[in-house]
C-alpha cells in the first residue's frame, strides 16, 4: 500500500464522470491493481508461499460519501447501469454482478463493527475481467483503501487483506486465499511480493525482466472462469483432507521428504493434489533464492514445473492454456505457466525481448489452428500498490 499521492491520467476525467452522474465532486480516487502470479498456485489457502506482484492495470474509484445510508454505484463499463442499495440492509447472497465487490465490503467493515455511511461510488477498471488478473479483488482493494480512509477505520494493510479474504469468502461465495488482495495491497514497482501466507509476512523481491533482456507475456485465453464456481472448492477440499489424514495444521507443514510416506497415507487423488502443493511451495523458495541471485534469466524451469504440476497433479488446466503455454516454449519462452486459480483465464509466459514477436504470432496462429476464440497478449511490469490518487 502507498499512501502518497499521485496525479494519474485520467483520474480528472474519472471525477469530472463522477460529478455529471452524481453532482457533486468526489472527496477522492483511490486506485488498487491487479495481480499476475508468477509461481506460487493454490499455496495461499494452505498457509503457504506465493510471488505475485501488482501490475500495471487497476481498478479506480472515485468516492463520495453522503449524508444518510443509501450507496449508489455506477462503473465506466456498463451493464448493471446506477444500482442502489441500503448500506444497513446488506447481507450475504442477496446481491449479484459487480456491486457484489464494493457491497462486500462494505458488509465486511460492519462486521468489523465499523460503521459505514452512505456514499456514492463511480468505478472504472482496466483490469480484463475474468481473466484470472484478479479483476474483483482489485475492485474490492480500491473501495476498502477509499473507506478504511473516508470512514477513519484507521486500518493496516493486514487488516484490510483480512476484511477483503472476509468480504469474498462470506460476502461474495468464492473460498479464495489471501493472495492477491495483498499482491494489490502491498505491491511496490519493480518487485515481486514474497509473501508466507501463515503469517503476512512480505519480502519484495527485485522483478525487473527488462534489465535480462525479457519481458512478462500475458496470454487471456479469454475462457471465462469463477472460484464461486466448484472446481475451486474442491482442490481446497482436497488440500484440508490431505492435512487432516495427515495430522498438520496445513499442507504447509509438509515437506518433498514426507511425501514418500504420505503416498501410502492418502488416496490417489488426494495424494496428487497434495504433491502439487508440497512441491510448488518448495519452487517458490526455489525462485525466490534464485531471483535473488541470479535474476529471472535462471527462474524458467521453475514456471515450467509448476504449470507440469497443476496441469498433472492438481488439474486446474485446460485445452487452451496448455496450448498457450507449450507454443509459448516451443518458441522461445524460457519458461511458461498458467497463472491464478485455473480453469481458465490467463498463463505467463517470460520471454526474451527478440523472440517476443515470434512467441505473439505463434500463440495467435495455434489457437486460430485450433479453432479457440482469440487470445488478448500483453506484457506486464511490476506496478504500484493501491494508493490514493487524488
Ligand atoms: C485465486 C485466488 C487466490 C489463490 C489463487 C491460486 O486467484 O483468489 O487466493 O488461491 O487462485 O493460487
Amino acid at each position: 500500500m502507498n499512501t502518497t499521492t499521485r496525479a494519474d491520467a485520467g483520474t480528472g476525467a474519472l471525477a469530472d464522470r463522477f460529478e455529471a452522474s452524481f453532482g457533486a465532486a468526489p472527496h477522492g480516487v483511490w486506485a488498487a491493481p491487479g495481480r499476475v502470479n508468477l509461481i506460487g498456485e493454490h499455496t495461499d489457502y494452505n498457509e503457504g508461499f506465493v510471488l505475485p506482484f501488482a501490475i500495471d492495470k487497476r481498478a479506480r474509484t472515485a468516492v463520495r460519501l453522503r449524508g444518510d445510508s443509501s450507496v449508489r454505484l455506477l462503473s465506466t463499463f456498463g451493464g448493471q447501469g446506477l444500482v442502489e442499495a441500503d448500506a444497513d440492509g446488506l447481507a450475504p447472497g442477496t446481491v449479484k454482478g459487480w456491486v457484489k465487490y464494493p457491497l462486500g465490503v462494505v458488509w465486511a467493515l460492519q462486521q468489523r463493527g465499523i460503521d459505514v455511511p452512505g456514499f456514492d461510488l463511480l468505478l472504472d477498471s482496466d483490469v480484463p475481467l475474468g481473466a484470472g488478473l484478479s479483476s474483483s479483488h482489485a475492485i474490492e482493494c480500491a473501495v476498502v483503501l477509499a473507506l478504511n480512509e473516508l470512514t477513519g477505520a484507521g486500518l493496516t494493510a493486514e487488516e484490510m487483506v483480512m476484511l477483503t479474504h472476509h468480504a469474498e469468502n462470506a460476502f461474495v461465495g468464492a473460498p479464495t486465499g489471501i493472495m492477491d488482495q495483498s499482491a494489490s495491497l502491498r505491491g511496490a514497482s519493480g518487485h515481486a511480493v514474497f509473501l508466507d501466507c501463515r503469517d503476512q509476512s512480505v519480502e519484495l523481491v527485485p522483478f525487473r525482466a527488462q534489465d535480462a533482456g525479457l519481458v512478462l507475456l500475458v496470454v487471456d485465453t479469454k475462457v471465462a472462469h469463477s472460484h464461486a464456481d466448484g472446481g475451486y472448492a474442491s482442490r481446497r477440499a482436497s488440500c484440508e483432507l490431505g492435512a487432516e489424514v495427515l495430522g498438520v495444521k496445513a499442507l504447509r507443514d509438509v515437506t518433498v521428504a514426507d511425501l514418500e510416506e504420505a503416498g501410502g497415507l492418502l488416496d490417489p487423488v488426494t495424494f496428487r493434489r497434495v504433491r502439487h502443493v508440497v512441491t510448488e511451495n518448495a519452487r517458490v523458495l526455489r525462485a525466490v533464492d534464485t531471483l535473488r541471485s541470479h535474476g529471472p534469466a535462471r527462474i524458467g524451469h521453475l514456471l515450467d514445473a509448476s504449470h507440469a504440476s497443476m496441469r498433472d497433479d492438481f488439474e486446474i488446466s485446460c485445452p487452451e492454456l496448455d496450448l498457450a503455454v507449450d507454443t509459448a516454449r516451443g518458441h522461445g519462452a524460457i519458461g511458461a505457466r498458467m497463472t491464478g486459480g485455473g480453469f481458465g483465464g490467463s498463463a505467463i509466459a517470460l520471454t526474451p525481448v527478440r523472440d517476443e514477436r515470434q512467441v505473439r504470432d505463434a500463440v495467435v496462429r495455434a489457437f486460430a489452428e485450433a479453432g479457440f476464440t482469440a487470445p488478448d497478449i500483453f506484457t506486464v511490469t511490476p506496478a504500484a500498490g493501491a494508493e490514493r490518487l487524488s
